[in-house]
């Protein structure tokens, strides 16, 4: 009887062992416990077994059942162990990043030279105290031309070939009426920078664009004389190319008495960058400021000169055509 009862519990281990080393997951292996171990399981049923067995076989008999228990889980623990262990190692493959794989490729945008010019322009005028203001690039012949001390038979309309619309107005050839238009609204002391597009009736080509970009200029206040503007210019124009000889030449625009062009030194040649001059009285006249208590100082300038002098392009129409490889390069 005891042999026979012996040999069921060393073949349930050889059998048990087998199994639980030949499972591959973790359920099956839960199965497996609850099979031999369990309350209803295989072992249990032959340990009930025992009430058959003499009361000197009992203890041998639940010796043998002990190690076959602990073996059994011995086998379990063990085999739980690698399962879970391999269980982890797939998980972590599966989520592996290959960092040497190429990726997407996401261009980078880059501010058109034009803007960056704009940009360092403002930001210089805005350190000196300046306010950016901004008018419209439809504009009446009032504020383009009459209220700049410009009336229709002027012959310095000539120097502006102009874009009229159906309806009379213009498309502005300066930026010069953001003046008007910021001197009617606001009282002196003014000082503001407008940049904008503007339009001429020029033939296109290497140096000529029949829209282009300027920068305009304007201070107000009692007291402001002709050295205000130069010194102001100056400083301007060396934080933007460095600090290179300037000159003022005598000039004519007819928003401006005295007037003046600013030439920079730029390569040993003198290159004209900007027109600029003290408010011509009728112009603050025209916006109801009165001239003997109030001067003033304006500039302007094109914003495509000065990007293509700083830059060394050669030809205008390469910062409209939107060329990659041409803006790649700023
Ligand atoms: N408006 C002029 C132009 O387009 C540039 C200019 C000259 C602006 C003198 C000014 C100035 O404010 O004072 O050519």
């Amino acid at each position: 009887m005891t042999s026979n009862l012996e040999d069921q519990l060393l073949a349930l281990r050889q059998e048990g062992e087998a199994a639980i080393a030949a499972v591959e997951t973790l359920e099956a292996l839960e199965e497996l416990r609850v099979n031999y171990l369990g309350k209803k399981g295989q072992l249990g049923a032959l340990l009930r077994n025992m009430g058959k067995l003499s009361a000197e076989e009992r203890p041998k008999f639940g010796a043998i059942a002990n190690t076959v228990k602990e073996a059994l889980q011995n086998s379990l623990d063990q085999q739980r162990a690698t399962l879970e262990s391999a269980k982890i190692q797939a998980q972590l493959e599966a989520e592996t990043l290959d960092v040497t794989m190429p990726g997407i490729y996401r261009p980078q945008g880059r501010v058109h030279p034009l803007n960056g010019i704009i940009d360092q322009a403002l930001d210089i005028f805005v350190g000196l105290g300046y306010t950016v203001a901004q008018g419209s690039e439809m504009e009446t012949d009032y504020y383009n031309f009459e209220a700049l001390n410009t009336p229709p038979d002027h012959p310095a309309r000539d120097m502006q070939d102009t874009f009229y619309l159906p309806d009379g107005n213009l498309l502005r050839t300066h930026t010069s009426s953001v003046q008007i238009r910021y001197m009617e609204k606001e009282e002196p002391p003014i000082r503001i920078v407008a940049p904008g597009r503007v339009y001429r009736r020029d033939d296109v080509d290497a140096t000529h664009s029949a829209v282009f970009h300027q920068i305009e200029l304007l201070a107000v206040d009692e007291g402001l004389t002709f050295t205000d503007l130069k010194g102001t210019v100056k400083v301007f124009l060396q934080a933007m190319f460095g600090d290179l000889p300037i000159r003022f030449r005598a000039s004519y625009f007819p928003f401006t008495e005295p007037s003046a062009e600013v030439d920079l030194q730029w390569n040993g040649r003198w290159l004209e960058v900007m027109g600029c001059g003290m408010v011509d009285p009728n112009v603050l006249k025209s916006v109801g400021y009165d001239p003997e208590i109030y001067t003033g100082f304006a500039a302007g300038f094109g914003v495509e000169r000065f990007a293509m002098v700083l830059h060394q392009i050669d030809d205008i129409r390469r910062l409209y055509n939107s060329d990659l490889r041409f803006l790649r390069q700023f």
